[in-house]
């Protein structure tokens, strides 16, 4: 099957990564991992990248410079789609807007609830019932682009921020392959 070039951004752990490397390896799973782009040098997931000899590039610079960089190197690879998974920084409008293809963000809460960070401890202190996470498109509003799809669990007497992040993780890895899957049908 023609696969789609794709390109991951990352700040952190990559358990998403993983799940995204592992699914892309699959012969009928509709993308090609051809770069990664990470915010930050010590980044756990980018053992992933070298592990499975993904090009990377690493910035921690002057957000306007590295933009720019990023986009000549999204040309080179001829990407065609970004993943946001456990991104932690805001893309620019003119970065979105001069990339013109899809991006596509996963995030810990059941949107438009719990937008930005530390959306456990929002979660527990308003008493939720359930939460989640929600795969959308980015747009230059943070978390708010068109929802894909979200997946929820009910919330136990005894869940805390760290159940509560495990428990949301794991429906993540299954959710943001979901969506793929759904954008390329
Ligand atoms: C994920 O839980 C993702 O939802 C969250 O960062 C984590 C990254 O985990 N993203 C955001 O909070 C974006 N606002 P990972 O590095 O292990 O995949």
């Amino acid at each position: 099957m023609v696969k789609i070039n794709t390109c991951i951004f990352i700040s952190g752990k990559g358990t998403n990564l993983k799940k995204l490397i592992l699914n892309s390896n699959k012969y009928n799973f509709p993308i090609k991992i051809k770069l990664i782009v990470c915010s930050n040098k010590k980044a756990e997931g980018l053992k992933l990248a070298k592990k499975w000899s993904i090009p990377f590039l690493i910035f921690q610079d002057n957000q306007n410079l590295t933009e720019k960089k990023i986009l000549v190197k999204l040309k080179n690879y001829k990407i065609d789609l970004i993943l946001l998974a456990g991104y932690m920084r805001i893309l620019s409008k003119r970065f979105i807007l001069s990339f013109g293809k899809s991006i596509i963000n996963i995030h810990p809460s059941l949107l438009p609830k719990f937008k930005g960070l530390n959306t456990f401890e929002k979660v527990l202190n308003r008493k939720e019932r359930k939460t989640g996470c929600t795969v959308h498109f980015v747009t230059e509003k943070l978390d708010e682009g068109k929802i894909i799809l979200k997946k929820f669990f009910y919330i136990e007497k005894n869940d805390n921020v760290a159940s509560l992040k495990k428990k949301t993780q794991n429906l993540e890895y299954n959710a943001f392959s979901e969506a793929i899957i759904k954008l390329t049908r």
